[in-house]
């Protein structure tokens, strides 16, 4: 920071150059632009212009498709807010930050950020900033397909709506959110209403975004209108999102435009017709790089109606890798991002520099071993470990949350895989990394669509076998990562779902093949499911799981490992009066589960007003 740069002038030019930018989404120099919004972060005078220009920085970060450099740009805004005092712009930063995190698919961090935001939003009464929140909020649980608390979250949208103007003018956006979580979930008179009250309180659009917002709300209502076999209406809103997408000019509004005609093409007569234009509009999307998934979910839809099923598998393997894809590449950009924050090295470095980095780092720690005590050592690699593997926990997690909503059945079969090691008589050394490795099982879980993870009721074959990829899926990505001493977590996520007598899967090993800290933690997993409700079960008492664990031993589990598990679980339970509390002190400890546990406190009670206010509506329809 030198004194010509904090000259006036300098000031104003920067200014204007992050505003030019903001305004014509123009091809500026990326580095010179961030390098720019740093330089503004200055304690000085003209507080509230330079916060503003950084958070002008990040959005055009955000508009332009760079969320990582968006996400670099808002923490500093945050930081520089924060020295200086200001409410609103901490809001901003924390919302911005929410949003490009979710754009790169980090949800934990997102829902971190918005809990943070919506925190200081309603601590200070700032209820316009709540309510843009809120609405981010339900977009990241949408994305990560928790549809029923993205449905609570804009209902919070709308409640605000009484008291600010702000969340009045999202109302409309609101409601289409609604809608698009009811078609996800198959509650198609919910979505209806709610697609209807979308249009009546959109205004005519006139400009380039609320003209793109009316195209997808045509699209969802047209894909409604199929539900429920309203054919004629169904094309009737196709050729709306047609006629609005051509206005609009954007690509990607032409796709959404695209999706809804094939769509009631195919449906109401005309299959050929929607098959060829959907599978048009996929080459177009894949070529553009733009909601590719999105058409192959309509295709594959519509191919399964005209019975045409083997065409439809293959889109539907396409659509599969292409999932994997994305999300391991996801994973392993966040956590080569956390690795990068850790040892503080360049942003800009590529993974094979971590990994020299991370081998130097190795050679330091063992020169170091002859003058340190034993102890201490141990101690520091653990922390290490820990903290290498935060990241990729938080994303385990999230692949979990669908399952289970609270976010605590990893860590709590990570506690128990540690205590069962315990018994069973391992070193130190096993039982400190089986605690954490065992949270990363089902990482895999990450590359399964929606569709099979959330399915109420069994699986069929084929979605049987997806579902089953999980645990390659998830070893991949282990192996990829670059953390050092993923070993053992890798073989667990490969191997937690082998059986004793060699009937499992990937790889169909049994008996002592088998590493030992799967057999510990494949009971620990099974124990755990067993006990808690899931989309497609009903929780079973402790009992019942007890005796289903012992009627597998010898078939499923590992003998002498069953009869140790079975004695410390008698033995927990009787020690402690509720159990899962207890294996769930490490989930209450993270950021993430904690931002998550807020959010869900407050929408609880948004859902049960929002079924009660449907109620009326429907009644009132009747
Ligand atoms: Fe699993
Ligand atoms: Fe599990």
């Amino acid at each position: 920071m030198t004194a010509t740069q904090d000259a006036e002038g300098t000031l104003g030019a920067s200014v204007k150059l992050i505003a030019d930018a903001l305004k014509s989404g123009s091809t500026v120099d990326h580095g010179q632009l961030e390098a720019t919004a740093l330089g503004l972060a200055i304690v000085g005078s003209d507080h509230v212009i330079r916060a503003n220009a950084i958070l002008d920085a990040g959005r055009f970060f955000y508009v332009t498709g760079r969320p990582e450099i968006g996400i670099r740009v808002a923490e500093k805004a945050k930081s520089f807010a924060l020295e200086t005092a200001q409410v609103a712009a901490t809001i901003s930063a924390y919302n911005l930050i929410g949003v490009c995190s979710a754009d790169s698919g980090d949800l934990p961090r997102a829902m971190e950020a918005y809990a943070a935001g919506l925190n200081l939003a309603q601590k200070t009464g700032d209820r316009g900033q709540e309510a843009k929140l809120w609405q981010n909020t339900g977009g990241a649980l949408n994305y990560g397909g928790l549809f029923r608390e993205s449905m609570a979250c804009s209902q919070r949208v709308l409640d605000l709506g009484d008291v600010s103007p702000v969340a009045t003018s999202l109302a409309a956006i609101a409601y289409a959110s609604i809608a698009l979580c009811s078609l996800n979930l198959d509650e198609i008179s919910l979505g209806i209403s709610a697609i209807e009250k979308s249009l009546a309180l959109a205004p005519e659009p006139n400009d380039a975004h609320s003209i793109q917002n009316r195209v997808l709300s045509e699209n969802y209502y047209t894909r409604l209108l199929i539900e429920i076999s309203d054919f004629d209406g169904a094309r009737m809103h196709a050729k709306m999102a047609r006629e609005f997408a051509n206005k609009s000019m954007s690509p990607r509004a032409g796709i959404q435009a695209s999706v809804a005609e094939g769509l009631a093409e195919a449906f109401s007569g005309d299959l050929d017709v929607g098959i060829s234009r959907l599978t048009a509009t996929l080459a177009l999307a894949q070529k553009l790089k733009l909601a590719s998934r999105e058409v192959l979910v309509a295709l594959v839809k519509a191919l399964e109606y005209a019975g045409r099923h083997d065409e439809a598998l293959k889109y539907l393997r396409e659509m599969l890798a292409q999932q994997r894809q994305t999300a391991e590449a996801n994973v392993l950009r966040h956590v080569h991002l956390h690795l990068v924050q850790l040892h503080a090295v360049d942003a800009n470095s590529t993974i094979e520099d971590v990994k020299q980095i991370m081998r130097r780092m190795e050679t330091h720690v063992e020169v170091i071993e002859g003058r340190v005590a034993k102890v201490e050592l141990v101690k520091q690699k653990q922390e290490l470990f820990r903290a290498r593997i935060e990241a990729m926990e938080r994303l385990a997690v999230a692949a979990e949350l669908r399952d289970d909503s609270t976010g605590e059945h990893s860590y709590r079969v990570g506690r128990m895989a540690c205590l069962l090691a315990k018994e069973a008589g391992c070193d130190d050394e096993t039982i400190f990394m089986i605690d954490i490795a065992a949270r990363l099982h089902d990482v895999g879980k990450i590359g399964i669509p929606d569709g099979i993870l959330l399915k109420p009721g069994k699986l069929n074959g084929s979605e049987r076998l997806v579902m089953e990829m999980h645990a390659e899926i998830g070893a991949d990505v282990l192996v990829k990562s670059e953390i050092p001493h993923i070993r053992m977590a890798e073989e667990i996520a490969r191997h937690h779902h082998e059986r004793w007598d060699g009937t499992g899967y990937p790889a169909k090993i049994g008996g002592r093949e088998i590493p030992l800290a799967v057999r510990i933690t494949t009971l620990a997993d099974v124990y755990d499911a067993l006990t808690h409700k899931r989309p497609y079960k009903e929780a079973w008492t402790a009992e019942a799981s007890l005796s289903e664990i012992l009627s597998l031993r010898g078939t499923h589990f590992d003998p002498e490992l069953t009869d140790l598990f079975l004695a410390l679980v008698s033995r927990l339970r009787r020690e402690h009066r509720d159990l899962d509390h207890h294996l769930g002190e490490a989930a209450r400890a993270s950021p993430f589960i904690q931002a998550r546990g807020k959010i869900w406190e407050t929408l609880k009670l948004a859902k049960d007003e929002y079924q009660q206010q449907f109620q009326r509506t429907m009644d009132l329809q009747r």
